[in-house]
């Protein structure tokens, strides 16, 4: 189910309840209504009096808002960008970081796209290196998506790749010549820094079929500090908010 960020859905089926969704939801719902859900969903996996690894963007800041009701629960929170922080912080969540941490339970963010067995791109938000390196002290990812990132091969969604800004001219050439179309991310006529002081190439026009040969691939070229392909280490577990409901996938 495909829905504009502030329009509602055509479709209108009422209210359902179904027993693998968690939440009654109805197909009016916009897709922030969506994300909500989703993130009220994820409120299930937390694991009480642990740390917990949270992610960047706009449905990990609804789940933010939801981990702030229960912050009794959890111990601290590992953040994977400073605007993430601000926000865990701006709730009364302790953030801690992560050369303190040795294992948490959980990761929980969303992502740009995701296929049916958990291969992700995210960085849309460009948090994308400190959202690997979190994600990869956790046991389980739990990837939160209204029901439109879900798709069948990745890369409609461009492909972020973070850059030393020093390599992008390079890094754009051999970008290319895996059959994409490498732009520079820009923001009011600047390159968009990250949280780590280094540039976005996004990837326009891939056909993703092999999500772990990519992510080698693109990670093999010197001057890539990340891609932003989660599929070595894709989601565990996929909370999709669509008309009918929160659906689970489990990978
Ligand atoms: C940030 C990300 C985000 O998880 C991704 O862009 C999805 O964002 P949103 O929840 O706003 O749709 O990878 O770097």
């Amino acid at each position: 189910m495909h829905c504009a960020k502030s329009r509602r859905c055509a479709k209108t089926l009422g209210s359902v309840r179904m027993t693998n969704f968690h939440f009654l939801l109805n197909a009016t719902m916009t897709q922030d209504e969506l994300k909500q859900a989703v993130a009220r969903a994820a409120i299930d996996y937390i694991v009480d009096g642990d740390i917990i690894g949270v992610g960047t963007g706009s449905t990990a800041n609804f789940f933010i808002d939801e981990l702030g009701k229960v912050k009794h629960r959890i111990k601290a929170a590992v953040a994977s960008s400073e605007a993430t922080a601000e926000r865990l912080r701006g709730h009364g969540i302790t953030v801690v970081d992560l050369n303190a941490v040795e294992a948490m339970a959980v990761y929980i963010d969303g992502a740009d796209e995701i296929t049916a067995s958990g291969a992700m791109i995210k960085g849309g938000g460009a948090a994308l290196t400190r959202e690997k390196i979190v994600a990869s002290v956790a046991q389980k990812f739990i990837c939160i998506a209204d029901g439109s990132k879900l798709v069948q091969v990745l890369g409609q969604f461009p492909l972020p790749v973070e850059v030393i800004p020093m390599a992008r001219a390079v890094v754009a050439r051999k970008l290319a010549a895996l059959g994409g179309e490498a732009r520079l991310r820009v923001r009011d006529g600047q390159p968009v820094l990250t949280d780590n002081g280094c540039e976005i190439i996004d990837v326009h026009g891939l056909r993703i079929t092999d999500p772990r040969a990519t992510e080698s691939a693109i990670n093999g070229i010197v001057g890539v500090v990340t891609v932003g392909l989660f599929a070595g280490r894709g989601a565990d577990v996929a909370l999709l908010g669509t008309a009918d409901g929160v659906q689970t996938l489990v990978f």
